[in-house]
């Protein structure tokens, strides 16, 4: 009989109940053996839309389908074991009415195993957070800089510059997290702005460039790794890997023009 005490999944209530506690430890990922390393370390992992630009050159996230969601959301669940995965609804599948969205995100719950969805939208997706949230959908809204409006917004720029908006987020952050959300990631929004919704919403503020002054961070683990020639100027780069990549390859193709294969012996040992 095993006497290892079986791991226990992360849930959507336990990161709620984080709020104002031990800072919140999120990073993206879209690989079972990525997402393999990061359960160890990350308590959500967000099976982000920005896969589409990441993983598939695409310009901006307009164009990420949901099965594409979905074929990524089920490599990473099956990579973990005890963080809580959640899933972006891509562009499109959700902002036409409740009913279409409870569709979608229930296709993305039942077919990878996650925990959770994440949306984009602050008071106008409220009514939708509130149906999904009803009907056993756990939702992580997205407020500020908003990356599936690239094209209403102009272009990815830091929300909150003018104090004069920050009502706007303020009223989009209360709406979310009245409709049930259970935690909301804070995207390209100045410090005191970050602050004042954080201390003023009882649900846990994720942020990405947002600040420290949020219960948590994410961040997308190919910018933090150095896998992006040019990562947002917010981010801390923690590793080398297009060096070490680059390395690599040179390394394994110098190899191979010299002749330096396995040998029989080697391989059918
Ligand atoms: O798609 C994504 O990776 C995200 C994070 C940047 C929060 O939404």
């Amino acid at each position: 009989m095993s006497t290892e005490k079986p791991i226990r999944r992360i849930t959507a209530p336990d990161i709620r109940k984080r709020k104002g506690g031990e800072p919140i430890v999120a990073l993206t990922s879209y690989h079972a053996h990525t997402a393999a390393i990061v359960d160890r370390h990350a308590e959500v992992i967000l099976v982000g839309d920005s896969l589409g630009m990441v993983m598939h050159g695409m310009d901006s996230t307009v164009g990420v389908p949901l099965d594409l969601m979905i074929m990524h959301g089920r490599a990473v669940m099956r990579g973990t074991r005890r963080a809580l995965v959640v899933v972006d609804m891509p562009f499109g599948t959700y902002e036409e009415s409740p009913e279409v969205a409870f569709r979608n995100a229930a296709r993305i719950m039942k077919e990878t195993g996650c925990g959770a969805v994440k949306l984009e939208g602050g008071a106008r997706m409220a009514a939708t957070i509130r149906f999904l949230v009803e009907r056993g959908i756990p939702v992580m809204a997205h407020i500020g800089l908003t990356p599936q409006s690239v094209n209403t917004l102009g272009g990815f720029r830091t929300q909150g510059r003018d104090p004069e908006t920050w009502p706007v987020f303020e009223e989009d952050a209360k709406a979310v997290a009245e409709a049930g959300a259970f935690a909301v990631v804070l995207e390209g929004m100045v410090e005191p702005l970050a602050a004042r919704i954080t201390r003023r919403i009882d649900i846990p503020t994720i942020g990405i460039g947002a600040s420290a002054e949020c219960d948590g961070q994410i961040l997308v683990l190919e910018d933090m790794l150095g896998l992006n020639p040019r990562p947002p100027k917010f981010v801390k780069v923690y590793g080398r890997l297009l060096e070490e990549i680059d390395n690599a390859v040179s390394a394994y193709a110098e190899d191979v023009r010299a002749r330096r294969f396995p040998t029989e012996d080697e391989v059918y040992r």
